[in-house]
């Protein structure tokens, strides 16, 4: 399995060391005894001892859970995951509010608004979830964990400021994740705004705008006078129905978390997006190297809920120990979530400790 040394194909094969090395050196590979071999040159040696190599398939990692398949029949329409991005100050939180309260305030009468950095908003009738991480460090810290949570980005662009270092970060992101991306050109009110200058810009970065031939969706819109909001919306369903998105309702959950605290009152509190299966009050679940049982969901308007169908931002509570943005989140059976939770522990420890003994030999040489 993986790369072997000289001296384990030695003992392998049953041959001498200098024997195995000699044969390298005709080979043209010069190798002393603790020197990794790779597989071809392995083959090669074992073919010249009529010996045959085979690779061994990579060892089952038991703090990995595996994933469940779906079947194509089991697949049901999820509302979609937009995630708001761009420069600071360019009015990404504005425009989340203006999307909430255009759609939402009617609804959340009498409801306490929660921050649970994900909302599900109902626009003509359609549901469509909202990520509440703005600025793009969070997108990258969960894509740079494997967490793909993101249906459509919406590129956040201030019309009297133009395109800026992190609004050219984000395009890259939402590039590298394959996300479609809308562009909201935000602040048109201002006298300053000038929409004509963002959309050159954005054309001299691959983003060109339908009105100039391209794909790209631009929006002109106003956080403050709300103009442009509906359409965006409008925008936000077209692409998304294009997409087609799908996902088991009927099985257990596996979401991401979007953040984690912890609460004085309630202990390990997490936002976490349900992506496949539904979360229930009372599931074992895992995410890091937390594990637990759900003892309450709420969603943002702090409303108690019973289960947590796809694409439904949740708050849970009932974890042991508060998980990482990014983490996985699933259900599973209570000894499988013990089991990996103490394997995951154990291996985040020696992780630790290998990285402080590597840090104090680091030190030691500098030193010399
Ligand atoms: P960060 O979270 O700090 O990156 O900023 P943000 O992108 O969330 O911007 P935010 O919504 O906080 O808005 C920044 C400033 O721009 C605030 O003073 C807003 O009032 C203002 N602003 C946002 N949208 C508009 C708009 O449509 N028109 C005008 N005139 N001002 C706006
Ligand atoms: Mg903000």
């Amino acid at each position: 399995d993986g790369p072997a040394t000289v001296k384990e194909l030695s003992s392998k094969f049953g041959r001498e060391v200098s024997e195995i090395i000699k044969k390298l050196m005709v080979l043209g590979v010069m190798a002393g005894i603790n020197q990794e071999v790779d597989i071809e040159t392995a083959s090669i040696l074992g073919s010249e001892f009529g010996i045959t190599v085979e690779e061994l398939p990579p060892a089952e990692d038991p703090t990995e859970i595996p994933e469940i398949e779906d079947s194509p029949e089991s697949l049901l329409p999820r509302p979609p995951v937009v995630t708001i991005m761009g420069h600071v100050d360019h009015g990404k939180t504005s425009l989340l509010d203006a999307i909430r309260q255009t759609n939402v305030t009617a609804q959340e009468a009498g409801g306490i608004t929660q921050h649970i950095g994900a909302y599900q908003v109902n626009y003509q009738g359609k549901k469509v979830v909202f990520l509440d991480t703005p600025g793009h460090e969070a997108f990258t810290a969960m894509r740079a964990r494997g967490a793909q949570v993101t249906d459509v980005a919406i590129l956040v662009v201030a019309a009297d400021d133009g395109v800026m270092p992190q609004t050219i970060e984000a395009i890259n992101h939402a590039k590298a994740a394959k996300v479609p991306i809308i562009v909201a050109v935000n602040k048109i009110d201002r006298p300053e705004a000038n929409p004509d200058r963002v959309t050159q810009q954005l054309t001299e970065h691959g983003l060109v705008p339908e009105q100039w031939g391209g794909d790209t969706i631009v929006v002109p819109v106003s956080a403050h006078t709300k103009a442009g909001i509906s359409e965006l919306l409008e925008m936000i369903l077209l692409v998304s129905e294009v997409q087609d998105l799908k996902a088991n309702p009927n099985r257990l959950a596996y979401g991401t978390i979007i953040e984690a605290q912890l609460d004085k009152g309630r202990g390990p509190v997490a936002s976490v997006l349900v992506q496949k299966g539904t979360l229930h009050i009372g599931d074992t679940i895992i995410a890091g190297t937390a594990f637990g049982k759900v003892r309450a969901m709420v969603n943002e308007r702090g409303e108690k809920l019973k289960k947590a169908p796809p694409s439904t931002p949740v708050e849970v509570l009932g974890l042991s120990d508060v998980p990482q943005a990014g983490d996985i989140l699933v259900a599973v059976d209570e000894s499988t979530a013990r089991a990996v939770a103490e394997k995951r522990f154990a291996k985040k420890r020696t992780d630790e400790m290998n990285q402080v003994q590597k840090v104090s030999l680091d030190d030691l040489f500098s030193q010399i």
